[in-house]
């Protein structure tokens, strides 16, 4: 999106924005060394890990990732879009802002966008007129028999669509929207002839985004007729595997310890009427990685609490490899079968619901349950099945502390030694060993160490690294490495990336730093990825030397990749009855060749 406002503009603002200077109005900062610390606004804390470096005008959190330079700060703390963001900092340094900015496109967009918001914030205000109008009596006492109060009614905005082909579409035409724009926008579906109300007779949930959009509805049923459940269907500003119900109200409460996943609406809704306000939900379909991303920006920890019954079960399954993937600590509550906790809350009473969130237990301890169920475990054969199936689950474990927490329990549970399980584990992760924490990098005469984050794989990801982290501290090193590299390609995607980014920026001959780089940077995921290659400090002696070395370490390791390949294609050939002597001849010759320049390459390196 940087696009859309000139990168002059862009470079002045942030350059007239200190970082620290910005960060100091929303946080309480404590130096340190060459920076700052403070408490991460971005998830929950009790000593600060959220750094901010004066130097590199970027900020980061050791504890749960975030980072990035002033403007996607800005964007994640008031939770507003990159031009947006330009605005309050342009405004705060006093920079005129050009009303129009360059892209025609992004103008269109976001103008249609708007259109649709605005569409969904008066059908929304319609709904709730009629929920409380003398045409929504049978639907208010229906949310009435289902325990709602008038104020959750109000907190959710619910509302109810008149049993009617027009009523709705009427309304919002009279407000001045165009019939087309209704029917982008969801609210109205094409028939044959005419088009009609997509919503009818039905309680509505409006379904607000993390920016407190109206982006669409969800719309129930007020007897035991089907579907249940209704959606917007995809527009321009919805699409159901993005979105959680509840999360605009649960981020107010930031900074969050925890977020509850659920699996409908009326639990979010009912759970938010007995005080819990951090609860979410999907709009019927399974939880995505995009959607754990957004639960694990707002929290660190989730607890997932669906249905007790084996559909629930199986969901919470897939939503838990979800949430770990995208880095949360997940716990399961465990409900009775046939309840939800709407159920529970609205029938037992708070304290139950306490009780049963008190109980939750940690995903994979429920994993491993669930798991046990397929098994006979009475039976020698069905236990070692388990225990072979239950290895794989704790194989994916980082931390040995944790995992063995879970061996203990499995070998409690099934009669096996700790030590045989342990055993079983390792045999399944024969690249886990070889991982350490630390690394040292020995280049010529002079020693560095570096720490690599736990995503770095081998050694030349890590030189990767290091030359990308030189380059993005100017323009004048970066050219020289980009001039070394030739035509290398990096192995990691997000390297690439950084490299087409410095590309760019080195092209149109402006200066280069980390802060500028992430400009180009809109994802959290990736910001994060950026920031493990900025992150680390390296010392040298002499600049070029060092690069050079790193140089040469890509080039060893890919001579010895190609030469791999080229000796497993001679292998294959001689292997099979017949082969292309010329072919075969050139393979060696090949293999020769690859192996003469690795072990020059190595000799420069011991020199
Ligand atoms: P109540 O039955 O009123 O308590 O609602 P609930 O939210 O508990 O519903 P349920 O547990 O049956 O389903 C969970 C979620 O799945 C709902 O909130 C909906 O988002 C979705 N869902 C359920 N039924 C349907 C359906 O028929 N169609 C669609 N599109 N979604 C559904
Ligand atoms: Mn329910």
């Amino acid at each position: 999106m940087a696009r859309f406002i000139p990168k002059d503009l862009i470079e002045e603002i942030r350059g007239q924005n200190d970082i620290v200077d910005v960060i100091s109005e929303y946080l309480e900062l404590k130096p340190s060394g060459r920076g700052f610390f403070a408490l991460c606004p971005f998830h929950s804390e009790k000593t600060p890990s959220f750094h901010i470096s004066p130097e590199r005008q970027i900020y980061h959190c050791f504890g749960c990732g975030v980072g990035g330079n002033v403007f996607s700060f800005i964007m994640d703390i008031e939770n507003i879009g990159f031009v947006d963001a330009a605005k309050i900092l342009a405004d705060r340094a006093g920079i005129d802002l050009p009303e129009t900015y360059d892209s025609k496109h992004y103008e269109e967009k976001m103008a249609l966008s708007n259109k649709m918001y605005e569409i969904n914030t008066q059908a929304a205000r319609f709904y709730h007129s009629q929920l409380i109008s003398k045409i929504g009596r049978p639907a208010l006492e229906y949310l009435k028999s289902r325990k709602l109060s008038t104020k959750t009614i109000r907190r959710f905005g619910l509302g109810f669509a008149p049993d009617a082909w027009d009523k709705t579409r009427e309304h919002l035409k009279d407000l001045g929207f165009e019939e087309d724009d209704l029917l982008k926008c969801g609210i109205i579906v094409q028939g044959k002839e005419n088009t009609y109300d997509r919503f009818r007779n039905r309680i509505m949930f409006p379904i607000i985004d993390q920016r407190d959009n109206v982006v669409g509805f969800g719309g129930r049923v007020m007897d035991e007729s089907v579907p249940k459940y209704l959606n917007t269907s995809d527009s321009p500003v919805f699409n159901k595997s993005n979105v959680l119900f509840g999360l605009n109200l649960a981020k107010r409460r930031r900074p969050l310890k925890d977020i509850i996943l659920v699996e409908g609406y009326m639990d979010v809704i009912a759970l938010n009427q007995y005080g819990y306000y951090n609860v979410v939900a999907t709009l019927g379909t399974a939880l995505t990685l995009e959607q754990a991303g957004l639960i694990r920006r707002y929290a660190g920890d989730a607890i997932v609490a669906y249905d007790g019954d084996i559909a629930g079960r199986r969901a919470a399954i897939r939503a838990i490899d979800m949430l770990t993937r995208a880095g949360c600590n997940v716990r399961v509550m465990i409900f009775p079968k046939g309840m939800d906790p709407d159920d529970i809350v609205i029938q037992h009473g708070k304290d139950y619901f306490n009780s049963l969130l008190m109980k939750s237990i940690p995903s994979v301890e429920f994993q491993l349950d669930i798991l046990k169920e397929d098994y006979d475990i009475k039976t020698q054969k069905g236990r070692v099945e388990y225990v072979t199936a239950a290895a794989k689950i704790l194989s994916k474990i980082e931390n040995i502390l944790e995992r063995d927490v879970y061996i203990n329990y499995l070998a409690k549970n099934t009669g096996f030694r700790s030590e045989l399980i342990y055993r079983q584990i390792s045999s399944m992760t024969p690249e886990r060993q070889a991982k350490s924490v630390k690394k040292d990098f020995v280049g010529n005469n002079r020693h560095i160490s570096i720490d690599i984050g736990s995503g770095s794989r081998s050694s030349h990801i890590i030189t990767e690294k290091v030359l990308l982290n030189l380059m993005a501290q100017n323009e004048n090193i970066a050219k020289k490495v980009r001039d070394r590299l030739g035509d290398y390609m990096f192995e990691e995607g997000i390297h690439r990336e950084l490299i087409a980014i410095i590309d760019e920026i080195l092209n149109e001959g402006s200066e280069l730093n980390m802060a500028k780089i992430f400009d180009y940077i809109h994802e959290s995921e990736e910001s994060q990825q950026v920031m493990e290659v900025f992150d680390m400090q390296i010392e040298y002696d002499d600049i070029d030397k060092y690069i050079d070395d790193c140089i040469n370490r890509l080039e060893e390791y890919k001579l010895k990749r190609d030469w791999k390949q080229v000796q497993a294609q001679i292998s294959e050939m001689e292997k099979g009855k017949e082969y292309d002597l010329e072919e075969y001849t050139r393979l060696l010759e090949r293999a020769q060749e690859l192996n003469r320049e690795i072990v020059i390459l190595e000799r420069e390196g011991r020199e």
